[in-house]
Protein backbone atom coordinates (compact mmCIF):
# COMPACT_ATOMS: atom_id res chain seq x y z
CA UNK A 1 0.00 0.00 0.00
CA UNK A 2 1.16 3.63 -0.41
CA UNK A 3 1.77 6.20 2.67
CA UNK A 4 3.09 8.90 3.78
CA UNK A 5 6.12 8.38 5.78
CA UNK A 6 8.92 10.17 8.00
CA UNK A 7 11.64 10.48 5.48
CA UNK A 8 13.81 13.69 7.33
CA UNK A 9 15.19 14.69 3.91
CA UNK A 10 11.80 15.26 2.13
CA UNK A 11 9.91 18.51 1.57
CA UNK A 12 7.89 18.72 5.15
CA UNK A 13 9.84 15.37 6.12
CA UNK A 14 7.79 12.99 4.83
CA UNK A 15 6.98 10.93 1.61
CA UNK A 16 4.41 9.28 -0.19
CA UNK A 17 6.31 5.48 -0.34
CA UNK A 18 5.19 1.97 -0.82
CA UNK A 19 5.26 0.21 2.47
CA UNK A 20 3.70 -3.30 3.68
CA UNK A 21 -0.01 -3.63 4.47
CA UNK A 22 -0.75 -3.27 8.82
CA UNK A 23 -0.83 -6.52 10.00
CA UNK A 24 -3.74 -6.24 12.78
CA UNK A 25 -3.81 -7.73 16.28
CA UNK A 26 -6.89 -9.52 17.69
CA UNK A 27 -8.06 -6.49 18.79
CA UNK A 28 -7.69 -4.13 15.98
CA UNK A 29 -9.78 -3.77 12.96
CA UNK A 30 -8.57 -3.16 9.04
CA UNK A 31 -9.87 0.24 7.86
CA UNK A 32 -9.78 1.13 4.53
CA UNK A 33 -8.63 5.03 4.86
CA UNK A 34 -10.68 7.25 3.05
CA UNK A 35 -9.69 11.19 4.18
CA UNK A 36 -7.32 12.06 6.97
CA UNK A 37 -6.62 15.77 8.72
CA UNK A 38 -3.74 17.39 9.81
CA UNK A 39 -3.02 18.74 13.01
CA UNK A 40 -0.13 21.01 14.17
CA UNK A 41 1.81 18.88 16.89
CA UNK A 42 2.14 15.87 14.28
CA UNK A 43 3.60 18.26 11.37
CA UNK A 44 5.81 19.47 14.16
CA UNK A 45 6.59 16.01 15.12
CA UNK A 46 8.09 14.87 11.82
CA UNK A 47 9.91 18.12 10.91
CA UNK A 48 11.50 18.03 14.33
CA UNK A 49 12.96 14.77 13.86
CA UNK A 50 10.34 13.54 17.25
CA UNK A 51 9.41 10.60 14.86
CA UNK A 52 11.36 8.39 13.64
CA UNK A 53 12.26 7.98 9.81
CA UNK A 54 9.89 4.80 8.82
CA UNK A 55 7.21 5.48 10.79
CA UNK A 56 3.66 5.70 8.82
CA UNK A 57 2.66 8.77 10.39
CA UNK A 58 -0.65 10.44 11.39
CA UNK A 59 -3.52 10.78 13.96
CA UNK A 60 -6.88 11.28 12.27
CA UNK A 61 -8.44 9.01 9.41
CA UNK A 62 -11.95 8.30 8.74
CA UNK A 63 -12.64 5.69 6.41
CA UNK A 64 -14.76 1.96 6.22
CA UNK A 65 -14.33 -1.05 7.67
CA UNK A 66 -12.16 -3.81 5.65
CA UNK A 67 -11.51 -6.47 8.33
CA UNK A 68 -13.42 -7.00 12.00
CA UNK A 69 -11.42 -7.45 15.24
CA UNK A 70 -11.02 -11.01 15.88
CA UNK A 71 -12.18 -11.19 19.06
CA UNK A 72 -15.66 -8.63 18.38
CA UNK A 73 -16.39 -5.31 17.90
CA UNK A 74 -19.40 -4.49 17.60
CA UNK A 75 -18.57 -3.36 13.75
CA UNK A 76 -19.30 -4.95 10.75
CA UNK A 77 -17.36 -4.99 7.13
CA UNK A 78 -18.35 -1.43 5.59
CA UNK A 79 -19.27 0.30 8.04
CA UNK A 80 -17.95 3.99 7.87
CA UNK A 81 -15.73 4.90 10.92
CA UNK A 82 -13.71 7.73 12.44
CA UNK A 83 -10.25 6.33 13.72
CA UNK A 84 -7.20 7.57 16.20
CA UNK A 85 -4.18 6.57 17.04
CA UNK A 86 -0.88 8.10 17.37
CA UNK A 87 0.92 7.09 13.62
CA UNK A 88 -0.80 4.96 10.87
CA UNK A 89 -3.15 6.89 9.73
CA UNK A 90 -1.76 8.83 6.28
CA UNK A 91 -1.83 5.28 4.60
CA UNK A 92 -4.49 3.42 2.65
CA UNK A 93 -5.18 1.00 4.99
CA UNK A 94 -4.65 1.52 8.77
CA UNK A 95 -4.95 -1.15 11.75
CA UNK A 96 -6.61 0.49 14.88
CA UNK A 97 -7.62 -0.38 18.36
CA UNK A 98 -11.54 -0.99 18.94
CA UNK A 99 -11.08 1.63 21.51
CA UNK A 100 -10.29 4.36 19.40
CA UNK A 101 -12.84 4.00 16.49
CA UNK A 102 -16.52 5.14 16.33
CA UNK A 103 -19.22 4.73 13.76
CA UNK A 104 -19.99 7.81 11.50
CA UNK A 105 -23.34 8.44 11.76
CA UNK A 106 -25.76 8.96 8.55
CA UNK A 107 -25.73 12.14 7.25
CA UNK A 108 -21.99 13.28 8.45
CA UNK A 109 -19.64 13.21 5.66
CA UNK A 110 -16.16 11.48 6.24
CA UNK A 111 -13.92 14.32 5.44
CA UNK A 112 -16.33 16.06 8.13
CA UNK A 113 -15.94 13.20 10.64
CA UNK A 114 -12.08 13.16 9.73
CA UNK A 115 -11.43 16.30 11.00
CA UNK A 116 -12.65 15.39 14.71
CA UNK A 117 -10.53 13.10 16.78
CA UNK A 118 -7.55 15.23 18.47
CA UNK A 119 -8.71 18.69 17.45
CA UNK A 120 -12.64 18.02 18.75
CA UNK A 121 -11.64 15.31 21.81
CA UNK A 122 -8.97 17.92 23.00
CA UNK A 123 -11.46 21.05 22.86
CA UNK A 124 -13.92 18.66 24.99
CA UNK A 125 -11.27 17.25 27.38
CA UNK A 126 -9.81 20.59 28.30
CA UNK A 127 -13.18 22.15 28.91
CA UNK A 128 -14.34 18.72 30.45
CA UNK A 129 -11.34 18.73 32.86
CA UNK A 130 -11.86 22.65 33.93
CA UNK A 131 -14.91 21.90 36.00
CA UNK A 132 -18.55 23.56 35.24
CA UNK A 133 -18.76 25.95 32.75
CA UNK A 134 -22.12 27.14 33.52
CA UNK A 135 -21.82 31.41 33.68
CA UNK A 136 -18.45 31.24 33.81
CA UNK A 137 -15.77 33.45 31.49
CA UNK A 138 -14.09 31.08 29.12
CA UNK A 139 -11.04 32.37 26.79
CA UNK A 140 -10.23 30.46 23.89
CA UNK A 141 -6.83 31.43 22.48
CA UNK A 142 -5.43 30.55 19.04
CA UNK A 143 -9.31 30.16 18.61
CA UNK A 144 -9.27 30.45 14.60
CA UNK A 145 -7.71 26.80 14.16
CA UNK A 146 -9.05 23.28 14.92
CA UNK A 147 -8.72 23.14 18.83
CA UNK A 148 -9.79 26.70 19.01
CA UNK A 149 -12.91 26.55 16.97
CA UNK A 150 -14.25 23.55 18.40
CA UNK A 151 -13.78 24.62 22.03
CA UNK A 152 -15.49 28.05 21.89
CA UNK A 153 -19.00 26.01 20.46
CA UNK A 154 -18.38 23.06 23.50
CA UNK A 155 -17.95 25.87 25.76
CA UNK A 156 -20.97 28.26 24.50
CA UNK A 157 -22.91 24.83 24.54
CA UNK A 158 -22.34 24.62 28.32
CA UNK A 159 -23.83 27.70 28.55
CA UNK A 160 -19.88 29.57 29.35
CA UNK A 161 -19.13 33.11 28.51
CA UNK A 162 -17.09 32.64 25.47
CA UNK A 163 -14.44 35.27 24.52
CA UNK A 164 -12.49 33.99 21.18
CA UNK A 165 -9.11 34.97 20.79
CA UNK A 166 -7.19 35.22 17.11
CA UNK A 167 -5.65 36.79 14.52
CA UNK A 168 -8.38 36.07 12.23
CA UNK A 169 -11.64 36.70 13.83
CA UNK A 170 -13.82 36.03 10.88
CA UNK A 171 -16.72 33.25 11.55
CA UNK A 172 -16.01 33.36 15.51
CA UNK A 173 -19.39 35.14 16.43
CA UNK A 174 -21.06 32.65 14.53
CA UNK A 175 -19.67 29.59 16.28
CA UNK A 176 -21.16 31.11 19.65
CA UNK A 177 -18.13 33.35 21.01
CA UNK A 178 -19.91 36.01 23.05
CA UNK A 179 -16.88 37.88 22.64
CA UNK A 180 -14.35 38.16 19.85
CA UNK A 181 -10.84 39.98 20.17
CA UNK A 182 -7.45 39.92 18.18
CA UNK A 183 -5.34 41.57 21.60
CA UNK A 184 -5.63 40.11 24.81
CA UNK A 185 -4.38 43.34 26.04
CA UNK A 186 -8.36 43.84 25.34
CA UNK A 187 -9.05 41.64 28.41
CA UNK A 188 -9.02 43.59 31.94
CA UNK A 189 -7.06 42.01 34.62
CA UNK A 190 -7.97 38.49 36.41
CA UNK A 191 -11.50 38.61 34.34
CA UNK A 192 -11.81 35.25 32.93
CA UNK A 193 -12.14 31.43 34.68
CA UNK A 194 -11.01 29.40 32.31
CA UNK A 195 -8.13 29.30 29.57
CA UNK A 196 -7.95 27.22 26.55
CA UNK A 197 -4.69 28.32 25.90
CA UNK A 198 -2.87 27.05 22.35
CA UNK A 199 -0.69 29.15 21.97
CA UNK A 200 2.01 29.85 24.10
CA UNK A 201 4.65 32.26 24.54
CA UNK A 202 3.39 35.96 24.84
CA UNK A 203 -0.06 34.68 25.19
CA UNK A 204 0.27 32.57 27.84
CA UNK A 205 1.83 36.07 29.94
CA UNK A 206 -1.23 37.92 29.04
CA UNK A 207 -3.66 34.82 29.45
CA UNK A 208 -2.61 34.87 33.09
CA UNK A 209 -2.75 38.30 33.84
CA UNK A 210 -6.87 37.95 32.57
CA UNK A 211 -6.83 34.78 34.84
CA UNK A 212 -9.16 35.76 38.09
CA UNK A 213 -8.03 34.15 41.24
CA UNK A 214 -9.37 30.35 41.08
CA UNK A 215 -9.24 29.98 37.29
CA UNK A 216 -7.51 27.85 35.28
CA UNK A 217 -5.13 27.79 32.57
CA UNK A 218 -5.24 24.43 30.65
CA UNK A 219 -2.36 24.64 28.35
CA UNK A 220 -2.72 22.81 25.71
CA UNK A 221 -0.33 23.91 22.78
CA UNK A 222 2.36 26.07 22.23
CA UNK A 223 2.34 27.36 18.65
CA UNK A 224 3.82 30.43 18.87
CA UNK A 225 6.82 28.61 19.47
CA UNK A 226 8.21 32.46 21.53
CA UNK A 227 9.26 31.93 25.34
CA UNK A 228 6.97 32.99 27.94
CA UNK A 229 8.31 35.65 30.01
CA UNK A 230 6.16 36.49 33.31
CA UNK A 231 7.19 39.84 35.09
CA UNK A 232 8.25 39.93 38.30
CA UNK A 233 5.02 38.68 41.01
CA UNK A 234 2.73 38.19 38.82
CA UNK A 235 2.96 34.48 39.85
CA UNK A 236 2.75 35.33 43.39
CA UNK A 237 -1.22 36.34 44.96
CA UNK A 238 -4.11 34.33 45.43
CA UNK A 239 -4.19 30.98 43.62
CA UNK A 240 -4.67 30.01 40.41
CA UNK A 241 -3.50 27.49 37.78
CA UNK A 242 -2.07 26.81 34.93
CA UNK A 243 -2.13 23.36 34.43
CA UNK A 244 -0.03 21.16 31.31
CA UNK A 245 -2.14 19.15 29.25
CA UNK A 246 -2.33 16.18 27.55
CA UNK A 247 -5.46 14.40 25.41
CA UNK A 248 -4.55 10.66 25.95
CA UNK A 249 -5.44 7.62 24.41
CA UNK A 250 -9.25 5.63 24.32
CA UNK A 251 -10.88 8.60 22.05
CA UNK A 252 -14.03 6.14 20.80
CA UNK A 253 -16.54 7.29 22.93
CA UNK A 254 -15.68 10.99 22.66
CA UNK A 255 -15.19 10.95 18.90
CA UNK A 256 -18.47 9.15 19.13
CA UNK A 257 -20.25 12.29 21.10
CA UNK A 258 -18.65 14.87 18.83
CA UNK A 259 -20.23 13.04 15.71
CA UNK A 260 -23.61 12.84 16.86
CA UNK A 261 -23.03 16.76 17.55
CA UNK A 262 -22.60 17.09 14.10
CA UNK A 263 -24.78 14.84 13.02
CA UNK A 264 -27.53 17.08 14.65
CA UNK A 265 -26.07 20.21 13.36
CA UNK A 266 -25.02 20.86 17.18
CA UNK A 267 -21.55 21.40 16.15
CA UNK A 268 -20.12 23.58 12.78
CA UNK A 269 -16.53 21.81 11.12
CA UNK A 270 -14.47 24.24 9.00
CA UNK A 271 -12.49 22.70 6.57
CA UNK A 272 -10.66 25.42 5.14
CA UNK A 273 -8.08 23.77 2.92
CA UNK A 274 -9.19 20.14 1.15
CA UNK A 275 -6.74 18.40 -1.47
CA UNK A 276 -5.48 14.97 -2.75
CA UNK A 277 -2.69 13.64 -0.22
CA UNK A 278 -0.22 13.89 -3.15
CA UNK A 279 -0.40 17.67 -2.17
CA UNK A 280 0.62 16.66 1.46
CA UNK A 281 3.19 19.31 1.50
CA UNK A 282 1.30 22.37 0.38
CA UNK A 283 -1.69 21.46 2.81
CA UNK A 284 0.92 21.65 5.58
CA UNK A 285 2.98 24.78 4.69
CA UNK A 286 -0.52 26.22 4.69
CA UNK A 287 -1.31 24.99 8.19
CA UNK A 288 2.24 25.65 10.06
CA UNK A 289 2.26 29.17 8.12
CA UNK A 290 -1.09 30.08 9.75
CA UNK A 291 -3.29 30.53 5.82
CA UNK A 292 -5.67 27.57 7.14
CA UNK A 293 -9.06 28.93 9.18
CA UNK A 294 -10.15 25.54 10.54
CA UNK A 295 -8.81 22.32 9.64
CA UNK A 296 -7.12 20.64 6.52
CA UNK A 297 -8.54 17.68 4.90
CA UNK A 298 -5.98 15.35 2.52
CA UNK A 299 -8.28 12.86 0.09
CA UNK A 300 -6.71 9.32 0.09
CA UNK A 301 -6.90 7.24 -3.20
N1 LIG B 1 -1.75 18.70 24.58
C1 LIG B 1 -2.46 17.98 23.70
O1 LIG B 1 -2.89 16.84 23.98
C2 LIG B 1 -2.77 18.60 22.38
C3 LIG B 1 -3.77 18.09 21.55
C4 LIG B 1 -4.09 18.76 20.36
C5 LIG B 1 -3.39 19.92 20.00
N2 LIG B 1 -2.37 20.35 20.80
C6 LIG B 1 -1.64 21.59 20.47
O2 LIG B 1 -2.58 22.65 20.51
C7 LIG B 1 -2.18 23.69 19.62
C8 LIG B 1 -3.34 24.02 18.69
O3 LIG B 1 -3.54 22.92 17.83
P1 LIG B 1 -4.42 23.10 16.52
O4 LIG B 1 -4.45 21.77 15.86
O5 LIG B 1 -5.68 23.79 16.86
O6 LIG B 1 -3.51 24.10 15.67
P2 LIG B 1 -3.95 25.05 14.46
O7 LIG B 1 -5.14 24.49 13.76
O8 LIG B 1 -2.71 25.34 13.69
O9 LIG B 1 -4.47 26.37 15.20
C9 LIG B 1 -3.64 27.11 16.01
C10 LIG B 1 -4.04 28.58 15.98
O10 LIG B 1 -3.04 29.29 16.71
C11 LIG B 1 -2.77 30.52 16.05
N3 LIG B 1 -1.32 30.61 15.78
C12 LIG B 1 -0.59 29.85 14.94
N4 LIG B 1 0.69 30.25 14.94
C13 LIG B 1 0.75 31.28 15.80
C14 LIG B 1 1.79 32.13 16.21
N5 LIG B 1 3.04 31.99 15.74
N6 LIG B 1 1.51 33.09 17.10
C15 LIG B 1 0.26 33.26 17.57
N7 LIG B 1 -0.78 32.49 17.18
C16 LIG B 1 -0.53 31.50 16.31
C17 LIG B 1 -3.50 30.53 14.72
O11 LIG B 1 -4.53 31.50 14.76
P3 LIG B 1 -4.37 32.95 14.09
O12 LIG B 1 -3.33 32.86 13.02
O13 LIG B 1 -5.74 33.29 13.58
O14 LIG B 1 -3.97 33.83 15.23
C18 LIG B 1 -4.07 29.13 14.59
O15 LIG B 1 -5.40 29.16 14.08
C19 LIG B 1 -0.93 23.17 18.91
O16 LIG B 1 0.21 23.68 19.56
C20 LIG B 1 -1.02 21.66 19.09
O17 LIG B 1 0.25 21.05 19.03
C21 LIG B 1 -2.06 19.72 21.96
Amino acid sequence: MRALVVTPDAPSCLALTEVADPAPTPDQVLVEVEHVSLNHGELLLARTGTTAPGVVHGWDAAGVVARTAGNGSGLAVGDRVLTFGTSGAWAQRRAVPVAEVAVVPDGVDLPVAATLPVAGVTALRALRRSGTLLARRVLVTGASGGVGRIAVQLAARAGAHVIASARRTDGLAELGAHQVIANLDDLAPESVDVVVENVGGDQLVRAWRALAPGGVIQSIGYTSGGPAAFPAYTTVGPAKSLTSFYMGPGLGADMAYLLDLVATGALAVHVGWRGPWQRYDEAANALVNREVNGKVVLDVD
